[in-house]
């Protein structure tokens, strides 16, 4: 695994303990990696919450894992963002146990290295589902919500999308899709009192995106102006930021956390040998090409 340092900045140290007391968090994609980490955080600063994944033992077990590490309670609610009536039915049963919702975090997400030319129509189709119709449709399940309790949203988004980033097509065109969703919801539901703000992040280390994305031997120390892979914690105090009252005139916005990377960003597949020759690259990649 990649290094990210011994930069770990701790929330606690900087936000007050009881921020979020008496709220309720729904999050799709809580179960591992950047959106456990945020889960786990706010859940720190006294949040109660929800984590939604296809994967019900695991999401179980990510729930008590939650529950034993902050004391807050923690709901599993198994169900696919693409499928909305699944998404309602989440909704459904944070209702049934919290009675409300505060904020919710779009971040169930798929990703894999592969060049347009290898793409299937069904491969394409299916991050576009996950990533931009599952935000669309957890959106759709949690508004009447989020108007209620003038909550706000944050999306997880990414960064690959600002330049033409070879053997990222649809995730590139799912999270411009992603960031112009939010934007429009901030602008929508404003006046009602509901905030909409992206985080982006760069390559964050310790997690399974980064594991199966990154070529083997990647320095980020060469491609990162801060000089080392971000942490989930660096992703999960923007967050915290974000949904505080701190950032109640912060709306629309796209909050980048990469330590400088999309500025200078290296094609991290040898270009243009990657596109004109994928078989030699096919050691670098894990996974399917
Ligand atoms: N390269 C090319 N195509 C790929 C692929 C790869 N590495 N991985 C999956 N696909 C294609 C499949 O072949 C299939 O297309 P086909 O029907 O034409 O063969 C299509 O994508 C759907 O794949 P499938 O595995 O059936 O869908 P799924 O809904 O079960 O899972 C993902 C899709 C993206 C979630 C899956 O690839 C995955 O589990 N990824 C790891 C988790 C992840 O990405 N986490 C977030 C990291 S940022």
């Amino acid at each position: 695994m990649l290094s990210s340092g011994s930069h770990k900045a701790n929330a606690s140290n900087v936000f007050r303990q009881d921020l979020f007391k008496g709220k309720i968090l729904f999050c799709t994609g809580g179960r591992s990696g950047i959106c456990y980490q945020i889960v786990e955080t706010m859940m720190s600063h006294g949040v109660d919450a929800v984590i939604v994944g296809r994967d019900a033992k695991g999401l179980a077990e990510s729930a008590q894992a939650l529950e034993k590490s902050t004391g807050q309670r923690c709901l599993p609610a198994s169900a696919d963002v693409r499928d909305p009536k699944q998404m309602e039915q989440a909704v459904k049963q944070t209702i049934e146990k919290f009675g409300r919702i505060d904020f919710v975090i779009c971040g169930a997400a798929g990703n894999f290295l592969a060049p347009i030319s290898s793409l299937s129509t069904n491969a394409f189709k299916t991050v576009i589902d996950i990533d931009l119709l599952g935000t669309y449709n957890t959106i759709k399940a949690t508004i009447a919500h989020i108007r209620k309790s003038k909550g706000s949203y944050i999306h997880i988004s990414a960064t690959l999308h600002y330049r033409g980033l070879p053997y990222q097509a649809h995730v590139s065109a799912a999270k411009a899709g992603v960031d112009a969703l939010s934007s429009v919801l901030a602008v929508e539901e404003g006046p009602r009192g509901v905030r909409s703000n992206v985080i982006a992040p760069g390559p964050i280390g310790n997690t399974e995106g980064m594991s199966r994305l990154t070529p083997k031997g990647w320095k980020p120390e060469n491609d990162i102006p801060l000089g080392r892979m971000g942490n989930t914690s660096d992703i999960a105090n923007a967050a915290v930021f974000l949904f505080s009252p701190a950032a109640s005139y912060i709306t629309g916005t796209i909050t980048v956390v990469d330590g400088g990377e999309h500025h200078i960003r290296q094609m991290s597949l040898p270009y243009p040998q990657s596109l004109l020759d994928p078989e030699s690259v096919k050691n670098l990649i894990k996974g399917k090409l």
